[in-house]
């Protein structure tokens, strides 16, 4: 029985990770989840959860030296699997210094606590290991011919704030591993969608302001192409590798799922139009008539895709999730998640908004 310590389990993709560990082990697993509970975390994510006996949560920053040590000298920790970030691209540009602070030094951070705890004097305790949970976005942009991926060996070229700030923490962790020794796997995934996911991020925040009526702002032409992975594709990918990672290696995570923003935004309008019951007044003001397209992401890549050969070849994964299913199924769960939703949205959110959006120009 395995001891995990996640960090950022109250953010989007470390709840369903959470969630699909005690699904997949039930009581065979110690999860402790240590979250600074930023605007990105929400315990209601974790409400079936929170009674286990198997599960603790402590609020702390990845950055608090004091408090991490606590949480290595509390539990026999075995995996972590860091997720805690800033993570919204449109945020580091606008305020770049907390992605660099959260991103980079709590990384440091959480690695001398775990190198601390784990070594031996002569190595490390057998069985430990940190994954740190990247993105595809420290690879730069690439160009729209179809044969070009990302693959392990892509040079790194970030250039946003926060991929710049995810590309810092990974050359971080393999500079401990070549140091020290420290073991360690990354893995680099493309853009993720499902449950729980903040509406900041495309696809939540395309479906509420649909159901709510309100326009849909698609930045520039619409066609930069992200690739969408169904978030518990995701933390199956990151599970096998905590397990069977080679130590010190880095895999690539993604479906080949290729989709420009504009289809995916005609998507949503289509599924949703689909799905809502004939005499749902919210039918009617759901049409393609809301897309709007305003002023472009400052430094906006082009296109991101995957090469998942090696965690297919090495580990046996692939997706499991197909687009049209994985869609369905995230509408589906807002659609019956409105009070997640409104608890979101009804504070703080509000002024996000205004100040994302505000003075965006809406393009011919
Ligand atoms: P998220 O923004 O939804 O959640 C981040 C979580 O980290 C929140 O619970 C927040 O409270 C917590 N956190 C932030 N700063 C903290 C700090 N200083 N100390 C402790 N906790 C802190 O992010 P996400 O989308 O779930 O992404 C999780 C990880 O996966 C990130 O490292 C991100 O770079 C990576 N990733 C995300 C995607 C994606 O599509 N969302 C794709 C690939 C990789
Ligand atoms: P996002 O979900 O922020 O993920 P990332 O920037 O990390 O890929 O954005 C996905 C794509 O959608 C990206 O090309 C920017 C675009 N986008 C919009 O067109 N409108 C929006 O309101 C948002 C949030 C994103």
């Amino acid at each position: 029985m395995k001891t995990y310590l996640v960090t950022g389990g109250a953010g989007f993709i470390g709840s369903n990770f959470i969630h699909y560990m005690f699904r997949k082990y039930g009581d065979d697993v110690e999860i402790i989840n240590v979250d600074k509970l930023t605007y990105a975390g929400n315990l209601e994510n974790l409400a079936e959860v929170e009674g286990r006996k198997n599960y603790h949560f402590v609020k702390a920053d990845i950055c608090d030296e004091e408090a991490i040590r606590q949480v290595f000298h509390d539990y026999e920790v075995d995996r972590v699997i860091h997720f805690a970030a800033e993570s919204h691209v449109d945020r580091s540009i606008k305020e770049p210094l907390v992605f660099v602070r959260t991103n980079v030094l709590g990384t440091a951070n959480m690695m001398n606590c775990a190198k601390e705890a784990w070594e031996t004097g002569d190595g490390f305790k057998d069985g430990k290991k940190f994954c740190h949970v990247s993105t595809d976005e420290v690879y730069g942009s690439l160009p729209e011919d179809p044969d070009a991926y990302f693959y392990e060996t892509t040079p790194y070229s970030p250039h946003s704030p926060y991929s710049a700030s995810k590309a810092s923490s990974d050359l971080l962790v393999k500079a401990y591993h070549d140091t020290y020794g420290f073991p360690m796997n990354i893995t680099n995934c493309s853009n993720n969608y499902g449950p729980y996911q903040f509406p900041e991020k495309l696809i939540p925040l395309m479906i509420n302001n649909a159901l709510e009526g309100r326009k849909l702002p698609v930045y520039g032409d619409g066609r930069n192409v992200r690739d969408w992975l169904y978030v518990e594709d995701h933390c199956r990918g990151i599970d096998l590798v905590s397990e069977k990672g080679r130590d010190g290696e880095t895999y690539n995570i993604g479906g080949h799922n290729e989709k420009q923003n504009i289809e995916i935004v005609k998507t949503i309008i289509e599924v949703l139009r689909e799905d809502l019951p004939e005499d749902d007044p919210r039918r009617a003001h759901i049409s393609e008539d809301l897309i709007e397209h305003v002023t472009d992401r400052k430094g906006h890549d082009r296109r991101y895709a995957i090469a998942p050969d090696k965690i297919h070849s090495e580990l046996g994964w692939q997706p499991q999730t197909m687009f049209r299913e994985g869609i369905r199924k995230t509408i589906g769960w807002y659609m019956n998640h409105l009070e997640w939703m409104k608890h979101i949205t009804s504070g703080n959110y509000q002024n996000y908004y205004r100040n994302m959006y505000g003075d965006r120009k809406v393009l011919d």
